[in-house]
């Protein structure tokens, strides 16, 4: 097959879509990425270059953002809880939209992966992790000492879950306030809305856990208060079923995450942003519950076979695709899918922290 024909067979992917509330110029969409490079909890500007490079995404998802304090995992990660952090934001929603883009921010609560000296740093704490149970999730995390085993979570108490469901309000209110266009709850990846729905992380006996029900809870009371807050055709969700990232196990992923996106189907929300890894099989099974617009982030490890994304928009699979690791070294990556011109590789020994290298520093094809 010529390069000529794929690029030919693929043009859906390059065309305006209307999402939620959301006016999109393309399908392609910049996967969240954390990147570490926040000063003080607050994007700098080197941050605004860096998502004003990538502008031509048909939406860029930001980095996990924490939602309060507590919700901060890593280092030199930004938050959206205090003025200071909204203010800085809007150099780089300024700039994205400036380029003719359009960008949410992902909001992010790290719950039980997180440790007291990374809040510390940041003159917030030392404060202990919060979890569904006092589990501690097996394996290490990065902290400003380097790598250190994970702790020993507390147990949020119900005042202190509802308390936290009003932080991710407070946060998307914020985000607006900040100039984006919207909001993703991060519900993915082992973090705290995550740790609610698995099997081990929450061992709770309360409303909060136990059955299906009760263990996806938090996920819907979060997206309700976030849509409540900001308009629900303007904010999305992202879920990783599966995909067993911070120690987490989900026996019955199956049946939980169909039963979790009939729940949000009601909502009427801009999107559910998928995050395939975990059980491709499942895909066509969220597909066919949801009847919104999906956002698939498709389990192609390959970084040479990733091209082939595209593919499942004009087969219908999906409505639109995500990529994360090649918008790292590829700020025009549509421009580039489009014409199947060369994609540059990502140094991931650069993906957190440390400078502009490996961050603003990789050049857009000229012309
Ligand atoms: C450096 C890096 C940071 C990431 N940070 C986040 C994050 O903050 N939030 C999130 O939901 N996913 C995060 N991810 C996961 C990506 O969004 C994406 O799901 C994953 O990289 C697979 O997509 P890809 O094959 O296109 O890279 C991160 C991935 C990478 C490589």
């Amino acid at each position: 097959m010529s390069a000529e024909f794929v690029v030919e067979t693929r043009q859906r992917a390059f065309e305006p879509v209307t999402v939620g509330s959301l006016h999109l110029r393309n399908r392609v969409v910049m996967a969240p990425m954390t990147r570490s490079r926040a000063y003080d909890t607050r994007p700098t500007p080197e941050m605004a270059t860096y998502y004003g490079q990538r502008a031509s995404a048909g939406l860029i998802v930001t980095e996990g953002i924490q939602p309060s304090a507590i919700g901060q995992g890593y280092p030199a990660t930004p938050g959206l809880h205090t003025d200071e952090q909204v203010v800085a934001w809007r150099r780089v929603t300024a700039a994205v939209h400036a380029a003719g883009g359009t960008i949410v921010a992902q909001l992010m609560h790290t719950g039980r992966l997180g440790h007291p000296s990374t809040t510390e740093a940041v003159g917030h704490g030392p404060l202990t992790p919060v979890g569904p149970s006092a589990v501690r999730a097996k394996g290490t995390i990065f902290t400003p000492q380097g790598s250190q085993q994970l702790v020993e979570p507390l147990e949020l108490t119900e005042n202190e879950i509802e308390a936290t469901i009003g932080d991710f309000a407070a946060a998307a209110r914020n985000a607006i306030d900040a100039g984006f266009d919207g909001v993703e709850v991060h519900g993915a990846n082992g973090y705290l809305l995550h740790q609610f729905l698995t099997t081990n992380a929450n061992q709770r006996t309360d409303r909060w856990g136990g059955s299906p029900e009760n263990r996806m809870r938090l996920t819907l009371a979060v997206v309700a208060a976030v849509a409540g807050a900001i308009g629900a055709d303007r904010t999305g969700l992202r879920i990783s079923p599966n995909n067993g990232l911070g120690d987490t196990e989900e026996l019955d992923y199956a049946t939980l995450y169909p039963q979790l996106v009939r729940e949000l189907d009601s909502l009427g929300l801009a999107y559910l942003h998928l995050v395939e890894a975990g059980d491709p099989a499942l895909t066509p099974v969220i597909r066919s519950a949801w009847s919104g617009t999906l956002i698939l982030n498709a389990a192609t490890p390959d970084l040479a076979d990733h091209p082939g994304r595209l593919d499942l928009i004009e087969n219908g699979a999906t409505d639109l695709v995500s990529f994360a690791r090649l918008f790292i070294a590829n700020p025009d990556l549509v421009a580039r899918l489009k014409t199947g011109a060369e994609l540059a590789s990502p140094d991931l020994s650069k993906a957190y922290g440390g400078t502009h290298e490996g961050y603003t520093d990789y050049p857009a094809l000229v012309g």
